[in-house]
């Protein structure tokens, strides 16, 4: 028998009996010929001491074990003597006088230490992942996301929802990112795809009858890498049939709350219900179509001011179907020049030609762009701003939605900078009546704005004006994080081709990648709709953590690697000759 109880479940109830304990050395003490070693295991840490006279033998093996070796104890649980009782740990009461002891495996110098909370490199938590894992900052956060994943499961089953697991290796679905290819060996010149989603496969789950889905699914997207992005990752994916926006809004919303209440207890819920935006409100009032809620900054419209004004950077964005933002940063005056270049840099990253401003002060208003504008205009911008003295004010003219995305974000670096947020705040908001289609404006191309096979939200305009058309799209936010995104569906084969049609897709492409779906739809598909959540991020910020790597056990570098396993690496010849493929080398000059 390796163990009779774990190192996390001693209490004086066991004061007097016999135990055996496997686990870690955690620290190791010597205190004058007695050995102390904390032993660790998964459930938690339990001294164990030594008697170096009494039992010789035990004490000799724990005085040879360093950090991290495995070992096996015996012995009687005893009450820690007055002073070395630790009222604040689990198992702090009691000690183990260790009878037996049996090194069952040694350990090398471990590359950092793995009792402290140190700040580690990257690097090497990525490559020793699995000793970064015995830490407890990850074992926490992969507990709690295994405890967040199995509340979800029993929540849904009891709603009747069905778990089923779709394939992996797939023909695309398209979300939008590069996809992951796999060779076929069977047929060359053939690949599968990885799946971006279930997304399809969900939809044809609900022709086939079973109403309720749900799957704990990875995704995986060929796509660069960010904070909240990983290559591959975990979606909470959902569907429903005979349902509306408002129904799978509800159901997904009282189970986040749920969620929230019990594994971020000490968050605070800013709103409940959840506020509802709409993506041009998201936008125009906040410059996101996932606005952080937790502080207020809200962007105001001088368009129809700025449409008159001498300012010809600004004349001239609204004669070209443009408009012009600002926001007010109340105590703003106090901005350094290079602070406020700093915010320029950031809206010029989101598009922006540049960043005006203006300093309200006792004598009226104050900087370079103050001389464009008559004294009624100049009023007009304070009143609809509600500046007062000592605040500074932003502009950014361009396209809408340019304009409002780079002032968006300066109103997050404004926030932050003047440490405005909350932290204890959960701030939720749903966000819906997304455009069906956008366009790139680098490329020029017409893409679907959620995905092709959301619904448009009123038929008749869809049949009119299809390019500027709504959908029945919404997506739930968190503290600005966009945690879960879905729609209603096209069930009609006749509106599903002609979205197609509108994203530019040839018949012969559609027929090749979608034929099956629009088939599946003339076999009686019913109304549905569904949503997935991304549980990666939804992780994250219940463990408040930074990045989603923290909430996933093995997860990709920014560069899309994976540092321990050392993927992605080259194959052998044979292997590749075996998929039909060959490799063509990079020129680096
Ligand atoms: P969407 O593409 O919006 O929708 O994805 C749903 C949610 O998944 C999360 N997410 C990611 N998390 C980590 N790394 C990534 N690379 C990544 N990409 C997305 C986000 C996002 O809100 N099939 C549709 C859902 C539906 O319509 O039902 C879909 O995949 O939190
Ligand atoms: P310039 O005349 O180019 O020196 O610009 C005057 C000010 O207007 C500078 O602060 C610029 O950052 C700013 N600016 C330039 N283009 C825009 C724009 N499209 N929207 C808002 N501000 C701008």
């Amino acid at each position: 028998m390796y163990r009779s109880h774990t190192c996390g479940e001693l209490s004086d109830k066991q004061v007097g009996e016999e135990v055996t304990l496997s686990g870690w050395v955690h620290r190791r003490r010597d205190h004058g010929g007695v050995i102390f070693i904390d032993l660790r295991d998964r459930y938690g840490v339990t001294q164990i001491t030594s008697d170096p006279i009494e039992f010789k033998d035990a004490h000799n093996v724990m005085d040879g074990v360093r950090s991290e070796f495995v070992l096996k104890i015996t012995g009687t649980v005893r009450l820690r003597p007055g002073d070395n009782a630790n009222p604040n740990m689990a198992t702090g009461m009691i000690e183990v006088l260790v009878t037996e002891a049996e090194i069952l495996n040694a350990a090398i110098t471990p590359p950092f230490e793995i009792d402290q909370d140190k700040e580690v490199s990257e690097e090497l938590r990525l490559k020793y992942r699995y000793l970064d894992l015995r830490r407890d900052r990850l074992k926490g956060n992969i507990l709690l996301r295994s405890k967040v994943i199995k509340y979800i499961r029993d929540h849904l089953e009891k709603a009747d929802f069905v778990e089923v697991e779709t394939p992996i290796l797939i023909k695309g679905t398209p979300e939008g990112s590069r996809e992951y290819l796999v060779p076929s060996r069977l047929y060359d010149g053939e690949f599968y795809v990885l799946p971006q989603s279930p997304q399809q496969l969900k939809q044809l789950l609900m022709v086939a009858g079973f109403d309720k889905y749900f799957q704990i699914a990875r995704c995986f997207r060929d796509e660069d890498q960010r904070g909240d992005r990983q290559p591959e990752f975990t979606q909470l994916d959902m569907e429903m049939s005979f349902i509306h926006e408002e129904d799978i809004m509800s159901i997904n919303e009282s189970l986040l709350l749920e969620l929230t209440k019990k594994f971020a207890p000490q968050k605070k819920i800013m709103a409940e219900p959840f506020p509802v935006l709409t993506y041009h409100e998201a936008m125009n009032i906040y410059g996101a179509d996932s606005p952080d809620l937790r502080f207020d900054l809200p962007l105001s419209d001088i368009t129809d001011i700025a449409s008159e004004c001498d300012f010809s950077l600004f004349r001239g964005a609204v004669e070209d179907g443009g408009i012009v933002k600002a926001l007010r940063v109340e105590g703003g005056a106090k901005f350094t020049r290079r602070e406020i270049d700093e915010f320029t840099e950031i809206a010029k990253i989101y598009g922006a030609k540049g960043l005006a401003y203006v300093f309200v002060e006792e004598e009226g208003l104050r900087g370079p762009i103050v001389k464009f504008f008559k004294e009624e205009e100049l009023n007009e911008i304070v009143e609809r701003t509600e500046a007062v003295v000592g605040d500074i004010i932003f502009f950014s003219a361009d396209k809408f939605s340019i304009a409002c995305e780079s002032l968006g974000k300066v109103r997050i670096a404004v926030a932050k900078s003047m440490d405005l947020i909350d932290e204890n705040l959960f701030a939720f908001c749903w966000v819906k009546d997304f455009p069906m289609f956008e366009v790139d404006h680098v490329t020029g191309e017409i893409g679907a704005v959620h995905h092709p096979f959301t619904s448009p939200k009123d038929p008749e305009e869809f049949a009119n004006n299809p390019e500027t058309a709504l959908a029945k799209a919404y997506d739930v936010v968190l503290n600005g994080t966009e945690v879960g995104g879905g729609s209603i569906r096209i069930h009609s084969p006749e509106v599903q081709t002609k979205v197609f049609e509108i994203l530019k897709i040839s018949p012969e492409d559609v027929e090749r990648r979608f034929g099956h779906i629009i088939k599946a739809f003339t076999f009686g598909a019913p109304p549905h709709g569904g949503i997935a959540w991304g549980l990666d991020r939804l992780v994250m910020i219940y463990a408040d953590e930074p990045n989603i790597r923290e909430v996933i056990a093995f997860p990709k570098d920014q560069k899309a690697k994976d540092l321990m396993l050392g993927a992605p690496s080259p194959m052998p010849d044979a292997q590749i000759e075996e998929l039909h493929i060959r490799v063509v080398k990079k020129k680096t000059d």
